[in-house]
């Protein structure tokens, strides 16, 4: 059996948790390959909303089990605080979770970094989530990291106080620090380390690939988007890990010969989180509109969500490098109204020149997208179940995305709910 990707392509918040919690149940097994708490995954079903940071979005159906591969990074904190709320709800977590020995542990001292290095740098911040992301992997891959199966060996402690000291000693370079709570973070770090043993710790990467080997599915569940991708993003306002379907072969130990389908999740418009380029970006009032009728406030932040139209060329280059075979559409409903819709197929530069790449110093200059409209609607989609009861003009707005991006989209999401769903 082969493993099935979900990804964004945009800055994140496509709707990924939404199209996980939808597909898990045709799945064996649903796995978070990398990312942390930084990411915020909205689930809605039977009026009730749920909000997932480490846990994996198949948490909510029975008959399958949630694997937090090697890829992640682990506030333990929040990722107890997240069982004991999904508890509280009624739901069993215990039996469905499995956390890999190898996923890397957030100390409170790597979210005391990254407020530092935030504030540290003024206008020019990245616009973290602040929960420790990106001190956790440089600690990761400065091979100076502590990592779950850690916690099973006497000289834990020890350890953490080895990397505790040397962070202490890195923040002195700082001329401010923001107010930090070190000794109550620590204490619920260490309260948390103790109830997460009783967790199934294991062998991710021999327990995946026997998995797979007795022919059970596992779909692989993406954070953030191809744009914050450490490596391919919009660099240096990106995240700190692998966010593309490279990035589950990486985090999960499974050969990319067994990566079979790839779903890319892309919004009907676009939006950014944070700091950076954002060609399409609206800063008016059709900006503004989109935010509230799209209710685009961060899920783990709760911070403004900058919107704009959707971008072509991005979307081209995050299809090209994740090797998307099919798309899902979603917010479909949020451009009900808008008049046109616009989209934006490529950029103009300051020479007078246009492009449908994304130039390398994206941050640096400006550049102008070129748009195109397309007609506006104004009926309600949110109750529509097959594509035939879409109106003409949404029906001509997904097949124009189709032929641009040369990608079929095989589901469009037409409201927040598990239910308000097409499959095409
Ligand atoms: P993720 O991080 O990619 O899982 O996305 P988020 O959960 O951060 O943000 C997506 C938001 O849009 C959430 O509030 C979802 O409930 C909501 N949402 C998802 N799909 C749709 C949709 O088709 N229509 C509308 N109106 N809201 C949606
Ligand atoms: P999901 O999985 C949107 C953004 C932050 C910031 C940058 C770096 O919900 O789509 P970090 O805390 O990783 O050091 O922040 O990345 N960012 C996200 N934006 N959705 C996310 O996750 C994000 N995770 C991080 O806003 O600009
Ligand atoms: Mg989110």
């Amino acid at each position: 059996m082969k493993v099935d990707v979900i990804v964004g392509l945009q800055w994140g918040d496509e709707g990924k948790g939404k199209i996980v919690d939808y597909l898990a149940p045709g799945y064996d097994m649903v796995a978070r390959f990398q990312g942390g708490p930084n990411a915020g995954h909205t689930i809605k079903f039977d009026g009730k909303k749920f909000v997932l940071h480490i846990m994996p979005s198949g948490i909510f159906h029975d008959n399958l089990v949630n694997l937090i591969g090697n890829g992640v990074v682990i506030d333990p904190a929040i990722l107890m605080k997240e069982i004991s709320q999904l508890e509280e709800s009624g739901f069993e977590v215990k039996e469905k979770l499995l956390i890999s020995k190898k996923a890397h542990l957030i100390l409170p001292t790597h979210k005391y970094i990254d407020a530092a290095t935030e504030y540290s740098k003024g206008k020019m911040k990245i616009g973290s989530t602040l929960k420790g992301i990106g001190p956790a992997y440089m600690d990761k891959t400065g091979r100076n990291g502590l990592r779950v199966g850690d916690v099973f060996f006497d000289n834990f402690k020890n350890r953490y106080n080895h990397l505790k000291e040397k962070h202490m000693k890195f923040l002195h370079q700082f001329d401010a620090i923001p107010d930090f709570d070190i000794a109550g973070e620590e204490r619920k770090f260490f309260e948390s380390m103790e109830q997460l043993k009783n967790y199934n710790i294991i062998n991710a990467e021999y327990y995946i690939n026997e998995f797979l080997d007795s022919g059970k599915k596992v779909l692989a569940e993406g954070a953030q988007g191809t744009m914050l991708d450490i490596n391919h993003g919009t660099y240096p306002y990106v995240t700190s890990s692998s966010t593309i379907t490279a990035g589950v072969s990486v985090g999960l130990g499974i050969p990319p010969s067994k990566i079979n389908r790839v779903i890319g999740i892309v919004k009907a418009y676009t939006t950014r989180v944070g700091s950076g380029p954002f060609p399409t970006e609206l800063l008016g009032e059709i900006g503004e509109r989109l935010r509230v009728e799209g209710n685009e406030y961060g899920a783990t932040t709760g911070r403004n969500r900058r919107c704009g139209w959707i971008d072509i060329p991005q979307l081209k280059y995050a299809i090209m490098i994740n090797g998307v075979t099919d798309i899902a559409l979603t917010k479909l409903d949020v451009l009900n109204g808008f008049e046109p819709v616009k989209i934006g197929m490529g950029y103009k530069l300051s020479d007078g020149s246009e492009t449908k790449k994304l130039p390398f110093d994206i941050d640096n200059i400006e550049v102008v997208p070129v748009y195109e409209d397309h007609k506006g609607w104004v009926e309600d989609i949110s109750k529509a179940k097959t594509i035939d009861d879409l109106p003409p003009v949404p029906q001509q707005y997904i097949k124009k995305l189709e032929e641009e991006l040369s990608t079929p989209i095989s589901f469009v999401s037409v409201g927040p709910e598990r239910s308000a769903l097409i499959v095409v």
